[in-house]
This record gives C-alpha cells, structure tokens and sequence, in this order.
C-alpha cells in the first residue's frame, strides 16, 4: 500500500497554493480594507460627557464635539464613511415624529459640524423615522393605530431627505421598507435642486432580532402604545429570498446608487444574490446583534475578538459586498495602521 503511494502521480495537489505564508497572500482572493468600511455613530445632545451602550462594548453615544473629534481620527485611520444615528431626548419624540423634519434637529447639527472638520468624509443619514416617534415606529401610524401608514409616511422621509441634502449629506439612507420611498425621495431630492445627492437603499431589509443592541442605543425597543408590536407589516420576512429579489430590483430601478442588505452575517445568501443581480454597488450592515454576540462571546473567553472579527468581515467581502457598515469599523483600522 505504501509503495503504490509513494508512486501515485498526483498532478493537483492544492496544498502547495498554501504552503507558506507568501504563497497563501499572493493567491488570496478577496480582501478587507479600511477603503470598505463605514463606521455608524452615534450622537446625543449637549456638552457631555459620552455614554457608554451596555450591549454595544466600546460604542458610545457621542456629544456632537466628541462626534466631531471621532470623525477626525476615523479619517487618519483611513476610514471613509460614517453613518449617523441620533440618540434623541425622549422629551422631543411625537406619534408623528415632527422633530425630523425641524431643520435645525440634533443630527442635521452634527452633520453640519461634521461638514465643516472632515469635509472629505462620506456621510449617510438614515431616512426613517424610529427615532423621532414615541412608538418607535419607521414611519406614521394608520388611524387604527394597527399598522405604518405607508404613503403618509413616504411624503414626510422626501421632506426629511432633502433636509438633509441641504444639509450636505452626500447619501441619504432611507432604512424605512415603505414601498416606493427609494423613487420618492429620488424625486423630491431632483426637484429640490439636490440631484448629486446619492440614495443607499436598505433594499433587502430583514425583520431581525439582530437590531436588539441598535435599538437600545435609540432608545426605539418600545412599541409602547401601539396595536402595532413589531416591524414585520414593512421590513422583510428572514424567511423570504424572493421578496428581497423584488425590494432590490425595485429600488434599483428607481434610482438607488448602492443597494444595502441588512443584517449581513445571518444573510450571506441574500448579499451574493443582489452583487449577481445588480451592477450598482452593494452594501451589507453587520448590524448591532452580530457586533454585540462576537464581543459577549469573547467576554467569556470562548471565541478569539479579532480573529472572529476578520473573520466575520471576510465573509461578507466574500459574499459580495463592496461597502461594509459595521461597529468594528475603527478597531479595524487601527490594527491595519499596527501592521504598516
Ligand atoms: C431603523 C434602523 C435600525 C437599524 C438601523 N436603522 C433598527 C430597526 O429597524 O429597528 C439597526 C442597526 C443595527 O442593529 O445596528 N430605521
């Protein structure tokens, strides 16, 4: 048995593509970089001081001044985008969400001073209205109370997006699911004269128990007073691929300059199908949960933090994705400036 071994003429043996480490790096098919990555913040009013997110470790709820300052060193890390969500004194939310469209509110204030220190720094802004309603909600309730008022609320995210294109956010990223906002907005942002603003579309957007951490942040968990308890009227059933095929042929065809699949990690299907449907580039969020159960289960010494972490990253870039937005953002970038 060992003679004929010993004699096999083997013509593939694929070990020797990975027989040293310079071998394994010049074949190695796909990258992450820091060119990939968006950071998503957080910011609250007033002078201070930032607020730790007990099941985000390591996320903060920045004060615009400190926002700022994090914006600066994300760019020396070399980290080109930073998406923001504002953290909103409860006292301001309504049921309708009217603070969204208050021209001066908390996030057009950061983006405006944000503007004005990192002026090349890419910015979205999240179209939706979660954390402006009491209920939580992405948009407006029916009379009912039973269900989100899709066309009304259509009408107020075209309002809120061109507010933010005057603003000078250069993407607006509408996360809301009514149908029809993406050509809305697309519309409202032309007619406004904003027609350099981009959309990214969160066009395959999952109802996924994987926003539990984000929704703290928000302060958006509760759907206190509402008939309506959970986002599965708008966003998209985990079980149904062929409804994400829709929502992102639609949203290209009205006009999205990238489309966004969310969460990541749990949708890795759903991210290589919209890179083979579409040309436009595709973005993927790894959301609050993903981030959030790496780091628990490195707390308990059971998984290694960085390796799962590039790991995870990896494995979206594979899937397809061109933008990554993820909570990792800046600790990856300061290990990739460790290894330079
Ligand atoms: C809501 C919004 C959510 C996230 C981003 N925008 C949560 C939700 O749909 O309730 C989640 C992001 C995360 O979990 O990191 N418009």
């Amino acid at each position: 048995m060992k003679a004929e071994l010993d004699k096999q003429w083997l013509p593939v043996r694929p070990r020797r593509l990975r027989g040293s480490a310079g071998v394994r790096a010049m074949v190695r098919e796909c990258r992450v970089t820091t060119d990939d990555l968006i950071q998503p913040l957080f910011v609250i009013d007033g002078e201070g001081p930032a607020e730790a997110i007990e099941s985000l470790p390591g996320q903060r709820r920045l004060p615009i001044k400190d926002l700022v300052q994090e914006c600066r060193e994300l760019q020396e890390l070399g980290i080109r985008g930073v998406a923001l969500f504002p953290s909103l004194d409860p006292a301001l939310k309504t049921e309708g969400g009217e603070e969204a469209l208050n021209p001066d509110t908390l996030v057009l204030r950061a983006v405006r001073a944000v503007r004005g220190a990192c002026p090349e720094l890419l910015i979205l802004t999240d179209i939706a209205l979660d954390p402006y309603t009491t209920h939580g909600h992405d948009g407006v309730l029916n009379a009912e109370g039973d269900d989100v008022d899709n066309d009304a609320t259509v009408r107020i995210l075209c309002e809120m997006a061109v507010l933010h294109a005057a603003a000078g956010v250069p993407f607006v990223a509408p996360s809301d699911m009514m149908d029809g906002r993406v050509g809305a907005i697309r519309a409202a942002l032309d007619a406004g004269g904003h027609s350099g603003t981009g959309i990214v579309a969160y066009s395959a957007k999952f109802n996924s128990a994987f926003y539990g951490p984000f929704r703290d942040a928000v302060g958006s968990s509760k759907a206190a007073g509402t008939r309506l308890l959970s986002k599965a009227t708008y966003q998209l059933d985990p079980a149904n691929p062929r409804s994400a095929e829709i929502e992102l042929s639609q949203d290209e065809a009205e006009g999205a300059d990238v489309l966004m699949v969310k969460p990541a990690g749990a949708y890795l299907d759903i991210i290589r199908m919209a890179r083979e449907m579409s040309q436009q580039p595709i973005a993927a969020y790894q959301v609050s949960g993903e981030y959030a159960q790496i780091h628990a289960a490195a707390q308990l010494g059971w998984l290694d933090l960085k390796s799962i972490r590039d790991e995870s990253l990896l494995a979206i870039k594979r899937a397809g994705a061109d933008w990554i937005l993820t909570y990792f953002a800046r600790d990856f970038a300061t290990d990739c400036q460790g290894m330079r």
